[in-house]
């Protein structure tokens, strides 16, 4: 053991250099692999999570519309994505970094994750400069965020609400930004989803896994909590149609997709 896992984790989740951000997230992967970090440490720290001066971030209605049809267009639509993925990151590394005393299983789960996403930013930047752009060049808002500070105090809400929702909602959302993409031209982008799309599934598996997990412990019924923490927390129900496919892959049920499909 040569450090604390935390202690890491907290850097990279504080730093608001993209480089630094991505290097010290890979450290942490390959540094948790050669079981080179203590999970068991206990002291308490503060988390901050760093981003970037820029984007700007602004309200979600103020992030203007994303037609595909011109590079303009095309360009805003990754870097919404680009900015999704770097939120991943900071979420991954919060999910590991904020909960104590979890079974050593969490934390590489959530380890190999921010080490995903990482690699998911660093993909569609690479799609997003072929248009002659980067990072930071167009607004964008806080949403997958506040959602991480509102679950802060409790890891089963943030297993149903973070990656259960949000990045379930990314799934279905997938195939449609791919179909626009390809309709216009931009084959590359629609590839570079395929990988996420795929890695994506194993995200909200994750997330669905911990959260039935945390409920057996608390003896509460999935899938009823599930819909209780939705309406608790004011969140937005999938939008229809759902990708079910690729949900019931990441730990759905059918009967539960049905339930989550109907209107309230
Ligand atoms: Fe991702
Ligand atoms: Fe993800």
């Amino acid at each position: 053991m040569s450090g604390s896992l935390f202690t890491r984790l907290a850097a990279a989740l504080a730093t608001t250099e993209i480089d630094e951000k991505l290097a010290l997230t890979t450290g942490i992967a390959a540094d948790w692999r050669a079981g080179r970090l203590d999970w068991r440490d206990e002291t308490p720290l503060e988390l901050r999570c760093g981003r970037p001066a820029r984007p700007e971030i602004v309200p979600p209605k103020a992030v203007p519309q994303r037609s595909p049809t011109t590079p303009e267009g095309r360009a805003r639509l990754l870097h919404a994505i680009v900015h999704i993925e770097f939120t991943a990151i900071n979420l991954a590394l919060d999910h590991a970094a904020r909960f104590r005393g979890l079974p050593q299983a969490y934390y590489a789960d959530w380890i190999g994750v921010a080490a995903e996403e990482a690699e998911h930013f660093s993909l569609l930047r690479e799609r997003l400069a072929s248009y002659g752009h980067d990072y930071g060049d167009f607004p964008a808002h806080a949403g997958l965020w506040e959602m991480a500070e509102k679950t802060a105090h409790d890891p089963l809400a943030r297993m149903a609400l973070v990656p259960r929702l949000l990045e379930a909602r990314g799934l279905d959302a997938t195939p449609p930004i791919q179909r626009r993409l390809v309709e216009n031209g931009d084959e590359a982008s629609a590839r570079a989803l395929d990988i996420i799309l795929r890695d994506e599934i194993g995200h909200v598996g994750l997330g669905d896994r911990w959260f039935r997990t945390f409920c057996e412990q608390r003896g509460s019924d999935a899938e009823t909590t599930y819909r209780e923490l939705l309406h608790t927390y004011k969140a937005p129900r999938p939008a229809t149609p759902m990708n079910e496919k690729a949900r019931l892959q990441a730990g759905f049920s059918a009967a539960e997709l049905a339930a989550l499909a109907k209107k309230r």
